[in-house]
Parts: C-alpha cells; structure tokens; sequence
C-alpha cells in the first residue's frame, strides 16, 4: 500500500460516515408519518407574520441563525420542535397553518401563535392571536384536505391516528392574562389555585377534541419557569434571580396537569399521552440576560436592526422571554430520550413515537 496515501485515507473516513449519514437521513422514513403542534411563541414558526399584532418577529435580529433568516420563529434559530421533528427523522419543518397552501400537509402542520392562550381572551392586547380553540379549528380544516388527498376515509383516520400531538401552551394565560390585573379580571376571579384549576379543566377539554378528530399520541407540556425570564427579572424583579409570584402561577398549572395526563391515559385506553417539563441544566451558561436588546413598547422583544450578542450559543435566553437555539436544542434532546420522571413521564418522546 502507498503510504502517502494512508493519512489520506484515514482522514476521509469520517467524510465517508459523514456522507452515508447524510444519506441515511434524506431517505429516512420518519418514526411517526406526521406531527402536529399546538401552541404559542414558544412553537409559532409564522403564523403571526400576517396578524395585526404587536407579537410577531419577522425582522432581524430574529432568525440570524436560520437558514431562512427571520420566519417568523421567535428566537435566533430554531424552536424546541425545530430538533424534535429532525430527531424523528423527518426530513423538514412543518409548515405553519398560515402557509400550509400548496405545501406537504400530510406530514404535519404548525398552527402554534404567538400571544394565545388555553383561553380565548388571553393575549387580546397585544392584537391578533390564534387562541387554542381556534388552532383546534384549523386542524378540522386541515384533515379535511388529508382526507379529500388520502382518496378514504379510513386511510386518513388511520394516518392521522399515528401522528403525534404537540400541545405547549399556557405561558400567557398567566403573563399576557392573569398576572395583568390592569387589563384581565382573572385574577380577581380566581385565586392561584382556582386559576390552574379552570386551565387545566378547559385544556382537559380541548385535548379531548383531539381525540374526537383522531388524535391517539399526544405531547403535552407543562410550563417553564416563567418567573425567571430578563423580562419578569426586569419589569417586575426584586433583585432577586426570580420573580416569586409569577413562579407560583405556573407550579399550580403543572401540578394539575400531571394528574391529568394520568387520568387521560386511564380514560381514553387506545390513546397515549405524556408529560413532559421543558427544562435543562443552565451550568455554564449566561440565564440572567436576553442575548438581543430589548425594549420599546414591546418590552421583551428584540429591537428591529438590533446587533444582538456574538457569542449565542452561551446563552439561555435569546430575548426578553425566549430561549434561544442553543437553549431548545439542550431541552429537545432531554426529552426526546430522557429516563428522568421529571422530564418525560410516563414515556420520552422517542417511545411515544414507537408505541
Ligand atoms: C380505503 O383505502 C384502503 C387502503 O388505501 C383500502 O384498503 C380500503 O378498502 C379503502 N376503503 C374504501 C371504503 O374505499
Ligand atoms: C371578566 O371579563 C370578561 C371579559 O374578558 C367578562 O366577560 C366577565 O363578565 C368579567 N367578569 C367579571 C366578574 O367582571
Ligand atoms: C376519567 O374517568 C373518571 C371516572 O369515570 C372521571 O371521574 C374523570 O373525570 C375522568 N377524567 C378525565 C380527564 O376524563
Ligand atoms: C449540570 O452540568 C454541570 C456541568 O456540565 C454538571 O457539573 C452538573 O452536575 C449538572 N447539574 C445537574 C443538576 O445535572
């Protein structure tokens, strides 16, 4: 053997398993044929872009990351959903409901909106929002194209028995609801824990919709601390790391909902669902500030044009609320494959996909 071509050869082999692996991916058949998502800003990928709202970031910085640049995705690159739809072998993004025309709806839509909420009229000022209830109905008119293309109806409630359900939301019935007292009566209404109460009822309700039209493998999350965020720290901070009262909204919210998940999984016995805590270990990186500038009459977005911070991977927070890239990547591997109860319970997305 020519031994001047023995480092060039060694050297190429992990080109060579780098390129298979490529190739693996582009045929890969994704382990569930479809993935649906349900939520806020936290998942939006557009579909605010066209509302009359004050919650949309299709604008630099946002998306300076992104192949694309800015969508619509509310921090540097991509949402926590963004990872779990490549870790599931899909070979693209869903598209958002607001431009779904034309495009591969078979495999998944995205109806997430910045601003809504489980409620209805969370997040009304700040402008136009998709609420849950109406993402729900999207949905309809989204499996009646997969049922008109799938030519049956059977093969269609088969295929859309095998998608998994993506349902992340609740953040602002607490941020852009019930901790506004100036703008909602919820908090007069409702003590902490009455207010998770009636949440987690009605988003009891709305998951049983889905059910009714197919759904059977659902990924429900419970919610961040939303009390630790730049924008809670810096509107409402005390000095210290975390704003306490907000904090104690969403524990109640996630206590409920837990039992609930339980009680589904008993009740509906040819459904599955899951748990899951969007968290991950902040060892090492910056989770006090927002990577972008912030401020003007939207508070905890970024400011158009603004240069945000270089060094974007040693952050947590990308704005004044959402986390960046590097952020739901850490959280979408965890619960992905996690063996933690704390995380994913009773199942990782990953066995969700292969029950
Ligand atoms: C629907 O399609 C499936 C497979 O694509 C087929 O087996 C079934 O017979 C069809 N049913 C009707 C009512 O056309
Ligand atoms: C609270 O506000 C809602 C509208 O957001 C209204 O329908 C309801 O009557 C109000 N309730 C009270 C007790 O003021
Ligand atoms: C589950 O079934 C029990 C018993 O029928 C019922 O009391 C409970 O409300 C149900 N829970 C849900 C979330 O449907
Ligand atoms: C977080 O990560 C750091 C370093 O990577 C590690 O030392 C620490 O034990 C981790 N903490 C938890 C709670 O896993």
């Amino acid at each position: 053997m020519d031994s001047k071509l023995k480092p060039l050869g060694l050297a190429a082999i992990p080109l060579l398993l780098a390129l298979l692996n490529l190739q693996n991916l582009a045929n890969a058949v994704p382990q569930v044929p479809c993935y649906f998502i349900f939520g806020d800003s936290l998942s939006d990928n557009g579909n605010n872009n066209k509302l009359v709202t004050t919650v949309k970031v299709n604008y630099p910085p946002y998306g300076i990351d992104f192949p694309q640049g800015p969508t619509g995705r509310f921090n540097n690159g991509r949402t926590l959903h963004d990872f779990i739809v490549k870790f599931l072998g899909f070979e693209d993004y869903m598209p958002p409901f607001a431009e779904s025309e034309g495009k591969n709806i078979l495999s998944g839509v995205n109806y997430a909106s910045g601003a809504s909420g489980i409620r209805d009229e969370t997040g009304q000022h700040r402008g136009g929002r998709i609420p849950l209830n109406e993402q729900i109905k999207n949905h309809q008119t989204i499996i009646s194209k997969i049922t008109t293309s799938m030519g049956n109806d059977s093969a269609a409630k088969s295929h859309l028995s095998r998608c998994i359900y993506s349902v992340q939301i609740g953040s602002n019935d607490y941020i852009n609801n019930y901790f506004r007292p100036d703008l909602y009566n919820t908090s007069q209404t409702y003590t902490p824990q009455e207010y998770a109460t009636v949440l987690v009822r009605q988003l009891s309700d709305q998951l049983k919709i889905l059910y009714d039209s197919g759904a059977r493998k659902f990924a429900v999350y419970g919610l961040g601390l939303i009390g630790c965020t730049p924008d809670a720290r810096s509107v409402h901070g005390t000095g210290t790391p975390c704003v306490d009262k907000f904090n104690e909204g969403s524990i109640p919210f996630n206590e409920r909902l837990k039992p609930l998940i339980d009680q589904l999984n008993h009740n509906l016995t040819d459904a599955k669902f899951t748990f899951l805590v969007p968290s991950g270990n902040t060892t090492g990186l910056v989770s006090y500030s927002s990577c972008c500038q912030t401020g003007g009459h939207n508070g905890e977005l970024c400011l158009p044009d603004s240069k945000p911070c270089d060094n974007r991977k040693q952050y947590v927070f990308w704005d004044g609320v959402h986390p960046t890239d590097t952020w739901n990547e850490i959280v979408a591997k965890a619960i992905y494959d996690s063996e933690k109860p704390e995380e994913a319970q009773p199942f990782n997305i990953q066995k969700l996909a292969q029950l």
